[in-house]
């Protein structure tokens, strides 16, 4: 492993002019160049060839010249050093090495706002200090090694056994890193018929990128927006609930760039001993459980589950996505999004009772383990403990569904995080997200928390959120949070808020959260932070070739619905409005709503 780094970024121009000596410094860039070019760096007009390659990658140039003014980089013909093209704008001198720089653009590191916090973050995290995720950095990811592994990978994307091994190198601003042998798939599952494919990395063993091993690379194909995900674990992360943090990244395979991708945590070893307990390695951890509408291949405990009936529910909804963002005209009401999952295959309604949506499906404890509950990571010792979840439905099904007492708040505690489980459906709600407890049953996660004998429950995966959705509009971006798709019919929520104190908690949930952090005034200033950022990345990803076939759905997806939704809606529109698409409205369009929607049911305003 390689570490470039320099303390001091790009200094004042004035500051520079007087210090800068003739003394030679370090240009640090990347680039993928074609054959038989390099990069240079002109300064004063004259060209300084950046002839060596790192051997951790070959897409970082470096090389040798005189500290300067300004500067900027060119792609050479090697042979001649004859310029063929160079960046568009001068780059402020230093007479300090550069950091890692990426060839056309002109910043570094971009000055974000962080958002406020709002709550404390739940006892049970401890997280690890990590430079993961660094706000206003985009490092690039080159995966190098069998090309036809790679294709081959490609080539079967529907195909959800796939493993292949690359070596990575990892280039962020102010460092290099590189791994051997990690495994790479594609991961997703209605996304897996689109074009720009999101893939899961797992490093090996002893290896970590910053204390972490298991990644995502989010394709953000259903987002034209770009930070759906982004906001959304910023506000996770906001109101102190255990999930990922999330950034970007440039992702190259081999020769080929695959475009801009959402970086995030793999829910997976070790991310739980990073979560609860700072990366401790004596932290004697829980199962840890993601609902998985068409999970269950992974488990590495030989579950088996019904593929093709949740495959099916899967595309079902994806399908009706597409017809709607297609059209352009006001959705149906979908309250079907593709729900059922009962194995009934009928997928009629929201209000069919599912498998994975807490439902006590009696006391013979197999019928958890049967995939729906996915099982994403073993306990320390011994095996995932199902009875924990048979217990928790059957606790729920026997409380009444008529208004009780605060007495039952112990009882409830017995059994789950409620505070967890509270702040995570405010969540659901607030976010208007189309892919989770509610709506799907899906994407949730419970956490056998050992020291407490109960279980926590989060989030992941917010990609349709924020008004792009497979559901009834009205009801999703709605005033009467009780109306909201999947509400009063699984089973938890109804029961959950006869207790009055739970009921008083999470609509003081849904108000705060609203008023403090999800609204328009709040949020606006870091939403044209990211997309200035962002912006000449997103032009490059919609330039790169795509490596997947939108065509290739299995199972009903409109292959329609995978063109249309990332191109049709362009960038600036996705994230200001309008879209004129009512099931996918622009970011800021719809915190207005929103916002405006929950906080009328309360009789309050921003
Ligand atoms: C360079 O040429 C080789 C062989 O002709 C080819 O495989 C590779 O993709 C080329 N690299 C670039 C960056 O064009
Ligand atoms: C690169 O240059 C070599 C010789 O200079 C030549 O044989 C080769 O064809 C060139 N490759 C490309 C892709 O232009
Ligand atoms: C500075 O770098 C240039 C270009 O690589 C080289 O020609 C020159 O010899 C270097 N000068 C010193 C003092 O190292
Ligand atoms: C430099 O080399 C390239 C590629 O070999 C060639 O096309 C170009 O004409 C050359 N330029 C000069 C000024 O020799
Ligand atoms: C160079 O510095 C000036 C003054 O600080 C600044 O306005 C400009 O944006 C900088 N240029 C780049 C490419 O960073
Ligand atoms: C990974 O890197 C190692 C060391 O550079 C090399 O020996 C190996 O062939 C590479 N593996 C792949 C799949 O490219
Ligand atoms: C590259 O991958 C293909 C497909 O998996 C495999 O058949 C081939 O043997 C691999 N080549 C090398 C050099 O490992
Ligand atoms: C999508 O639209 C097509 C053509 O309009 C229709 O045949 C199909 O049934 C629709 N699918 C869904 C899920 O609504
Ligand atoms: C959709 O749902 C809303 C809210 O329940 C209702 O007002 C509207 O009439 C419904 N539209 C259709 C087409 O069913
Ligand atoms: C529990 O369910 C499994 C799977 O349906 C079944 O094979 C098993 O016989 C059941 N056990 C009992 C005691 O009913
Ligand atoms: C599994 O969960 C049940 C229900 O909470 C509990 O009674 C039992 O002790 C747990 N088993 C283990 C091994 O933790
Ligand atoms: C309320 O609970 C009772 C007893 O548990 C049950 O019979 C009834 O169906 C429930 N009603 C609703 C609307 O869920």
């Amino acid at each position: 492993m390689l570490t470039l780094s320099a303390a001091i970024r790009i200094l004042p121009a004035v500051f520079v002019t007087s210090v800068i000596a003739s003394s030679n410094i370090t240009y640090n860039v990347i680039s993928l160049v074609p054959n038989n070019t390099t990069v240079g760096v002109i300064i004063d007009s004259q060209v300084y060839p950046l002839s060596t390659v790192s051997d951790d990658s070959a897409l970082l140039h470096i090389g040798q010249a005189p500290a300067a003014d300004t500067y900027k980089y060119a792609l050479l013909f090697k042979e001649n050093t004859t310029i063929i093209e160079t960046e568009s704008f001068a780059r402020n001198g230093t007479n300090e090495d550069t950091l890692n720089e990426y060839y056309g653009r002109s910043w570094n590191s971009w000055a974000l706002d962080k958002i406020p916090t709002i709550l404390p973050p739940l006892p049970i995290i401890d997280r690890i200090e990590s430079k993961l995720h660094i706000d206003g950095e985009i490092p690039t990811i080159h995966l190098t090694g069998n090309q036809t592994a790679i294709d081959y990978m490609h080539a079967n994307q529907e195909s959800k056994d796939i493993d292949i091994y690359l070596n990575m190198t990892y280039i962020s601003p102010n460092a290099v890193k590189s791994y051997q042998n990690i495994s790479v798939a594609i991961s997703g599952h209605s996304t897996r018929s689109y074009a720009k494919l999101s893939y899961k990395l797992k490093l090996q063993k002893d290896d970590d990128l910053y204390h972490y091993r298991q990644l995502k690379l989010r394709s953000m194909a259903t987002d034209s927006s770009y930070m759906r995900e982004e906001l959304a674990y910023d506000i996770a992360e906001s109101i102190g609930i255990p999930s990922s943090r999330y950034s970007y990244a440039r992702l190259y395979m081999n020769d080929q760039p695959l475009g801009l991708f959402g970086f995030s945590e793999n829910l997976k070893n070790p991310w739980i001993k990073n979560e609860f307990a700072a990366g401790s390695k004596k932290y004697v951890r829980g199962t840890l459980f993601v609902t998985d509408v068409s999970g269950g291949q992974s488990t590495g405990g030989g579950q088996v589950m019904g593929n093709q009936i949740t495959d099916t529910m899967d595309h079902q909804a994806t399908g009706a996505m597409g017809n709607q963002t297609n059209g352009g005209s006001p959705p149906q009401n979908q309250t079907d999004g593709g729900m059922g999952g009962n194995g009934g295959g009928g997928g009629d309604s929201v209000s069919s009772a599912s498998t994975s949506d807490l439902s006590y499906l009696g006391d013979n404890v197999t019928l958890y383990s049967a995939g729906q509950y996915s099982l994403k990571e073993d306990p320390s010792t011994g095996t995932a403990n199902y009875t924990r979840i048979m217990d928790l439905t059957k606790f729920i099904s026997e409380q009444s569904n008529t208004t009780s007492d605060d007495s039952a708040i112990s009882l409830w505690q017995e059994k789950m995080d409620t505070d967890s489980f509270l702040r995570g459906l405010a969540l659901e709600i607030v976010i208007s997200n189309s892919d989770a407890y509610f709506t799907m049953a899906n994407n949730y996660i419970l956490y056998d928390d050992l020291e407490n004998e109960r279980l926590l429950f989060s989030g992941q995966d917010f990609d349709l959120s924020m008004g792009h959705t497979m559901y009834n509009v009205t009801l999703m971006n709605g005033a009467n949070y009780t109306e909201y798709p999947g509400f009063s019919t699984r089973p938890l929520m109804t029961r959950m808020l006869q207790v009055p104190q739970f009921k008083q908690d999470f609509e003081n949930l849904l108000v705060n959260i609203t008023k403090e952090l999800v609204n328009l005034e709040i949020l606006e200033t870091r939403i044209d932070q990211i997309a200035a950022m962002i912006t000449e990345d997103v032009a490059w990803d919609k330039s790169c070739a795509r490596v997947g076939s939108s065509s290739s759905s299995g199972g009903g997806v409109s292959s329609a619905d995978s063109n249309t939704t990332s191109t049709d809606i362009d960038f600036v529109s996705a994230v200001n409005g309008p879209t004129n698409v009512s099931n996918n409205l622009g970011i800021k369009e719809w915190l207005s709503l929103r916002s405006t929607n929950l906080l009328s049911y309360f009789n309050q305003t921003m």
